[in-house]
């Protein structure tokens, strides 16, 4: 047999890929990391302004603009009729909003509880939903969920966010087990600590930043870029058999005692 070479184990070539929140931070960086893997990419987000933005600086002509809020259920269906119009198939779903309150629970309302565990874990249902009646009919295809470490460690003030991401890593092996038979798998990103737009005050704040750095074996915070490859190889034929699994990218925070 003859051994596969290195770009075709990688290649990401007719693929039609959409991450969710690509707009800026770790989604762009890995709809920039999918695009040039040579997949179509769909990029995501609120503002359709600034996911224009994000497609000219990606600068190749394999992106494409689906704004819509994924926590608005009839956005989601009707941005999936989009896809299977325009595509006829969606290879990757690269699930990557993530929204984040943190303080203590006493201080949240009802609505702040309930509005975070919608955007962070309810509306990833729907969207995994959506994508695997398409990639059902398709007869494979790859769903991938940037969860985070705090799907399996915690700190104080950030519960809801918390429980939500343990509930995404349990989604996305729930769904490793459902699918798997149907040539779909189901995997997770797991970040560490990456200085995104949404972290720059921790990150550029002297004591916070070296605390998180510090706290980090390879002493530092982690660059959105660093997350591209990880989330090319899980869409990529290397990964084939790669299922329910929680790729971590964190520097190695969580194996230090
Ligand atoms: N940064 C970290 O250190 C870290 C660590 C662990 C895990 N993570 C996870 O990694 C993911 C990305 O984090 P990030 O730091 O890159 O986040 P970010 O900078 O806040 O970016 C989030 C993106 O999601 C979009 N978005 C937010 N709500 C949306 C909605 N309802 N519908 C559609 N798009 C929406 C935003 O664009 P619009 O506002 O224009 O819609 C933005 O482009 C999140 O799931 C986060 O929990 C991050």
């Amino acid at each position: 047999m003859t051994a596969p070479s290195l770009s075709s184990m990688f290649s990401l070539e007719g693929k039609v890929a959409l991450v969710t929140g690509s707009g800026r931070g770790i989604g762009l960086e890995i709809a920039r990391a999918l695009a040039g893997a040579g997949a179509h990419v769909l990029l995501n987000g609120r503002d359709a302004g600034r996911l224009r933005e994000a497609a000219a600086d990606i600068g190749t002509g394999n992106v494409a603009c689906l704004p819509f809020d994924i926590a608005d259920g009839n956005a989601v269906r009707e941005a999936f009729a989009v896809i299977e119009h325009e595509h006829g198939r969606l290879d990757v779903l690269v699930q990557n909003v993530g929204q984040r309150n943190r303080k203590p629970l006493q201080d949240f309302s009802d609505e702040e509880i309930r509005t975070l565990i919608d955007v962070d874990l309810s509306s990833a249902f729907i969207l995994a939903r959506e994508a695997a009646r398409l990639m059902l009919k398709q007869g494979e295809g790859r769903l991938i969920a940037v969860t985070s470490i705090a799907g399996q460690i915690a700190r104080a003030n950030d519960s809801v966010y918390t429980a939500a991401k343990a509930g995404l890593t349990g989604m996305v092996r729930a769904l490793a087990a459902e699918y798997g038979s149907r040539n779909i798998t189901s995997n997770a990103i797991a970040p560490g600590f990456f200085a995104t737009e949404t972290n720059l005050a921790i990150a550029n704040d002297p004591e916070k930043g070296a605390y998180f750095a510090n706290r980090t074996p390879m002493g530092r915070w982690g660059q959105p870029s660093e997350l591209g490859g990880a989330a090319v190889f899980l869409a990529s034929p290397a990964a084939s058999y790669v299922n329910g699994h929680t790729l971590v990218v964190d520097g190695g925070a969580t194996i230090l005692m």
